[in-house]
């Protein structure tokens, strides 16, 4: 399975490098095979450990250049950055990034080979609408995305459920992602208000391949217990 933790604007560099200590010394120890990711804030880019990729949260679709408050490839060579997210709800809800410039950091870091963790969700407003309309939202998503890239992750994060302790039924989260794998069959974590009391009951439904966690990982030890979790499951997923 693959479980990733979104640090967000939390943590600084002293506490991403003991917090990614701790997470290698604990994948070594437990004989983990799943892929972990974390993303740190851009501050706390640093080289990845032997078993935990190290990602960015974004960067512009460029090689560097005069982009004022962006990082771009340049800055995460530096590090050996080879993981981004994109397509984050907080990016696109709150900073208004559009589809537009999502797709054109898809293609850009396509194309230097990335393993692109790509975020997908639909609003509340939505949600309460219905499937059909929830899954034609999402559609809107898909545009200019290359869903056959073979270093894609794809990751559903109702907006709704992000931050507000609130997640789909279990029922749902089956239902949705199994619509999502028939258009796009590629692994696919859920997103939002996972938490070390609910992450074995998600990790352990059909049709989901993994975890991508906000303040529910923040405590390093909440994060373990879900490693720990989806190592118990055990379902195998590249
Ligand atoms: P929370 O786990 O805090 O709901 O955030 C989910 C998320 O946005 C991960 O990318």
């Amino acid at each position: 399975m693959i479980l990733a933790a979104n640090f967000k604007s939390n943590h600084t560099r002293a506490k991403t490098a003991a917090y990614l200590e701790a997470l290698e010394a604990f994948v070594v120890a437990q004989e983990i095979h799943d892929e972990i990711i974390i993303f740190p804030p851009a501050t706390a880019l640093m080289q990845k450990s032997l078993h935990v990729k190290v990602g960015a949260q974004n960067a512009f679709a460029v090689q560097n250049g005069a982009f004022t408050g962006e990082i771009a490839l340049e800055q995460l060579e530096e590090f050996g950055i080879k993981t981004i997210l994109l397509g984050h709800s907080e990016r696109r809800h709150v900073l208004g990034e559009s589809q537009e410039l999502i797709a054109e950091k898809f293609s850009f870091y396509k194309e230097k080979g990335f393993r692109i963790v790509y975020c997908i969700g639909e609003p509340l407003e939505v949600r309460e609408e219905g499937n059909e309309a929830l899954l034609e939202y999402l559609e809107g998503q898909y545009e200019g995305i290359d869903f056959g890239y073979d270093n894609l992750i794809i990751a559903y994060e109702p907006v709704w459920a992000i931050g507000s302790g609130l997640t789909p039924t279990e029922d749902d989260i089956v239902l949705i992602h199994g619509a999502i794998k028939k258009v796009h069959n590629k692994p696919l974590l859920y997103g939002g208000s996972v938490k070390k009391d609910n992450a074995r009951a998600i990790l352990g439904l059909d049709n989901v391949d993994g975890i991508l966690v906000g303040s529910g990982a923040l405590d390093v030890n909440d994060f373990l217990a879900m490693i720990k979790d989806a190592k118990d499951i055990n379902k195998g997923v590249e």
